[in-house]
């Protein structure tokens, strides 16, 4: 069985929103990091938000220019698949089930050490779904991170039905050793926050579409009463694709419950291709 002191490489599979701060995480703690996305540019890309983080952080008196240095040493992009070997697999790639149950098949194959760690950052799909039909299924653990990952301090650790309750403490213990502060929870539908989080972004769009009140009203209400960012803000960093993607899997893992129904207005905006800030327009302009 793996320890915490036997992980010395850790691959990130997706470098978008999420992917590259996860692999930011892994560098600064040391860990031989590899990222990869489907092509070089989009690997590359990663990296390059990557080094804007920290920039921010040299800039903010955080971090000396020799530290950043030294993090981005211990980072590789690629576009490679059998580059992904390691220790642990992070995958952040889009929120799509066939997607990632594709992935997480290929990735068994080429990862033979039965003991090496296959996690997923997904937000809505059951650990238990993506494990299904994949050897050794214990390996297969959620470590779901919140946006921005370099700077959220929770994980999520979800725990399928086939993962090893080791294999979840190791999650747990690689977490901590990121820098996080996770909770073991269970692989029930959006497992902790997504749950009840959802509930903040369903309300404020159905307010949107019965014309209660503009976007920029209701992020200015919301933030007014403490919301740290307001609903359409929170959903334009989030992704609109991404965001959509999870309401459709809890709504569909819910039973259709009404309050969970994804928003007609999303659903425009995603197919005009305004997903929020990754490209530039979503509810609002960037
Ligand atoms: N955005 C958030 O706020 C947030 C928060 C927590 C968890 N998540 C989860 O993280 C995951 C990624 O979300 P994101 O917001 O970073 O998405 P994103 O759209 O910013 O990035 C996804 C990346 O995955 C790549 N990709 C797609 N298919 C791939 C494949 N088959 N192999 C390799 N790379 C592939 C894309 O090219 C893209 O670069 C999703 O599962 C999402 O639910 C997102």
């Amino acid at each position: 069985m793996k320890r915490l002191e036997d992980i010395k490489r850790i691959a990130i599979i997706g470098a978008g929103v999420m992917g590259s701060g996860i692999a930011q995480l892994a560098a600064q703690a040391g860990y031989e990091t590899v990222l990869y996305d489907l092509t070089r540019e989009l690997a590359a890309n990663g990296l390059k938000l990557i080094a804007q983080n920290l920039d921010g952080a040299i800039e903010r008196k955080r971090m000396t220019p020799e530290g950043k240095q030294e993090i981005l040493s211990r980072l590789k992009a690629t576009n490679e698949f059998s580059e992904l070997v390691a220790d642990v697999v992070i995958e952040a790639i889009v929120e799509r089930l066939e997607t990632k149950s594709e992935l997480f098949s290929k990735l068994a194959l080429l990862i033979d050490d039965d003991e090496a760690i296959l996690c997923s950052n997904t937000s809505s799909i059951p650990i238990t779904k993506l494990a299904h039909g994949i050897p050794h299924p214990e390996r297969i653990v959620g470590m779901h991170f919140f946006n921005p990952a370099h700077l959220m301090k929770l994980v999520e650790v979800v725990s399928g039905t086939a993962t090893s309750p080791a294999n979840a403490q190791l999650v747990y213990d690689l977490s901590e050793k990121l820098g996080k502060e996770p909770v073991m929870t269970k692989d029930a539908p959006g497992f902790i926050v997504n749950r009840i989080g959802k509930m903040y972004h369903t309300e404020s769009l159905k307010a949107l579409e019965e014309k209660a009140a503009a976007a920029e009203t209701v992020d200015a209400l919301l933030e007014s009463c403490g919301f740290k960012m307001g609903p359409f803000k929170l959903i334009d960093l989030i992704g609109l694709d991404t965001n959509l993607s999870v309401t459709k899997y809890l709504y569909e893992q819910f039973h259709f419950e009404p309050r969970f129904a994804p928003s007609h207005i999303q659903q425009q905006l995603v197919d005009s291709g305004f997903l929020g800030k990754k490209s530039g327009r979503g509810f609002y302009q960037y």
